[in-house]
């Protein structure tokens, strides 16, 4: 694991985007894993603004989302379908028959679960996911207890999760109980992790994650056990490491054969 702290959101968003730049360029058919939420949302813009400017090719691209609610209506303005398509992908040259997000809709959520899991298969895997981390340490929306084994599925929010999103509802609508969420194994299947954690809010389940026990009661621990997980921080999500200097250090000092960015 590899901890990146810089003094805002801002800075490790920059670093994350570099980091997703370099893997499109290197392999331009790059499968994508994508969160959404806030923290993200920065990293969005500077892709967008990457593939403007620059031209980051994204048209070999393939995405697929880490979840979605059950019951939202892809139009619903706080669906991930909707959140997806304003921030990013009608800002970029994303084709969308490969751009994924599981359906909160599917009438049979079993037999859509599985062919989520097959079309994953089929695009060759994840190259690089893109996480966030829940206030109470979730990934996706692997609430704590979660199958560090687990796939795609359905799985139940926390009444803690569900009060953490209300701010992305503003018409009276309640945050689904339900949603689809890729597990912990997809994850952990990934060839890359990139976990994004900004804010004081963060900074007990960033803490728990990077230097806590391993333990499903905290999913982001598993982290630990990926081969390759960079978790780019602020300050403030930072403040609770007790090693902060080091990672410091590390990332300031790395060799120069090291430096990829
Ligand atoms: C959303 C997702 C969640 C969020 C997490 C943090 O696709 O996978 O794990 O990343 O709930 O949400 P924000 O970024 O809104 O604090």
């Amino acid at each position: 694991m590899e901890v990146i702290i810089l003094p805002t959101a801002e800075e490790a968003s920059e670093v994350a985007a570099r980091l997703v730049a370099r893997q499109i360029r290197e392999k331009p058919d790059s499968t994508l894993g994508l969160a959404t939420g806030g923290t993200p949302c920065k990293l969005y813009q500077l892709l967008v603004r990457m593939h403007q400017a620059e031209g980051l090719d994204f048209s070999r691209v393939s995405t697929f989302n880490l979840d979605e609610y059950i019951g939202l209506d892809p139009s619903h303005p706080a669906s991930y379908h909707r959140v997806m398509e304003v921030d990013f992908f009608s800002q970029v040259n994303i084709a969308r028959e490969r751009s994924h997000i599981p359906d909160g809709m599917a009438k049979d959520v079993r037999a859509h679960c599985a062919s989520y899991e097959r079309a994953i298969k089929d695009a060759g895997g994840i190259d690089l996911q893109v996480l966030g981390l829940g206030s109470d340490g979730h990934l996706g929306f692997n609430e704590p207890g979660s199958s560090l084994a687990s796939h795609t599925r359905i799985k139940t929010l926390t009444e803690r999760t569900r009060s953490d999103n209300e701010r992305f509802f503003t018409d009276g609508h309640e945050v689904p109980h339900h949603v689809i969420t890729m597990g912990l194994g997809n994850i952990m299947e990934s060839r890359m992790c990139l976990l994004l954690a900004f804010g004081i809010g963060k900074a007990q389940a960033v803490a728990a994650s990077v230097e806590g026990p391993v333990t499903a009661s905290v999913p982001g621990s598993l982290l630990q056990f990926h081969p390759r997980a960079k978790v780019l921080l602020d300050a403030e999500s930072a403040s609770l490491l007790i090693r902060s200097d080091y990672y410091q250090w590390v990332y300031k000092n790395k060799p120069i054969w090291q430096t990829h960015l």
